[in-house]
């Protein structure tokens, strides 16, 4: 799989009565990200899968669901039935082997993604990550955008960079939360694959010059 950098701005940060649009003007993006919230795994609420299926036939990028949800096993498979391109699902919300989330997933056609608050140690799950393809670190507390990234997640993603370099996994490293031109270096650096970014592509005036300068910024703090 390409380690890009791979760009994906979540459209949690979008106008939402225009969501169509709102996608047509991240085209140039990698991935969209789709910020399922459930109002009980999360203390806030969005949308679910009757929006993804709308959006799904719409969107010129392909999408990147991130569920904040309890009983992940038994909602996430309708998200890569419906064509996601990777789907992830939260290790503290699955009540029983995630593995079994992650085989339904590829069976359903997409990747299988595993995501961790930022206190949610990655060691506790190294033997499920085999059967994963996207690990989601998460760089701030999820439930909001616009909130200030945590650097104390970074050692997470040079640990998961670690594994993945030595051969011991084989899956894209994904950062989601505060990631932004000032920010998105850091992450990088650490060894993310793919950023999440809301409010720092559509806050901006132009969100395809965030894209591409983002996605530069990620490139070059790679290279240092
Ligand atoms: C937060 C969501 C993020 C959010 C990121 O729980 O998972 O995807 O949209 O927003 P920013 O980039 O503004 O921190
Ligand atoms: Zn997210």
């Amino acid at each position: 799989m390409s380690r890009g950098p791979l760009i994906a701005p979540s459209l949690l940060s979008a106008d939402f009565a225009r969501l169509a649009d709102e996608a047509q003007r991240v085209a140039d993006a990698d991935w969209l990200h789709f910020d399922v919230m459930d109002g009980h795994f999360v203390p806030n609420l969005t949308f679910g899968l009757p929006v993804l299926q709308a959006l799904q036939a719409v969107s010129p990028v392909p999408l990147d669901c991130h569920l904040m949800i309890h009983h992940p096993e038994r909602w996430a498979p309708g998200y890569a039935e419906a064509g996601a391109r990777n789907v992830t699902v939260h290790a503290e919300a699955c009540t029983g082997d995630p593995r079994a989330v992650a085989r339904d997933l590829r069976a359903a056609g997409s990747l299988a993604g595993l995501a961790l608050k930022p206190g949610t140690p990655l060691d506790e799950y190294l033997d499920v990550l085999p059967e994963f393809d996207t690990l989601l670190v998460m760089t701030v507390e999820p439930g909001f955008g616009g909130q200030r990234f945590l650097t104390e997640t970074l050692p997470k993603v040079r640990r998961a960079r670690e594994l993945v370099d030595t051969g011991h996994l084989e899956l894209l490293v994904e950062v989601d939360g505060g990631i932004n031109a000032d920010t998105i270096e850091q992450a990088a650096a650490a060894g993310a694959d793919v950023f999440v970014a809301g409010s720092a592509v559509y806050g901006a005036d132009d969100p395809a010059r965030a894209i591409a300068d983002l996605r530069a910024r990620a490139a070059g703090a790679r290279q240092r």
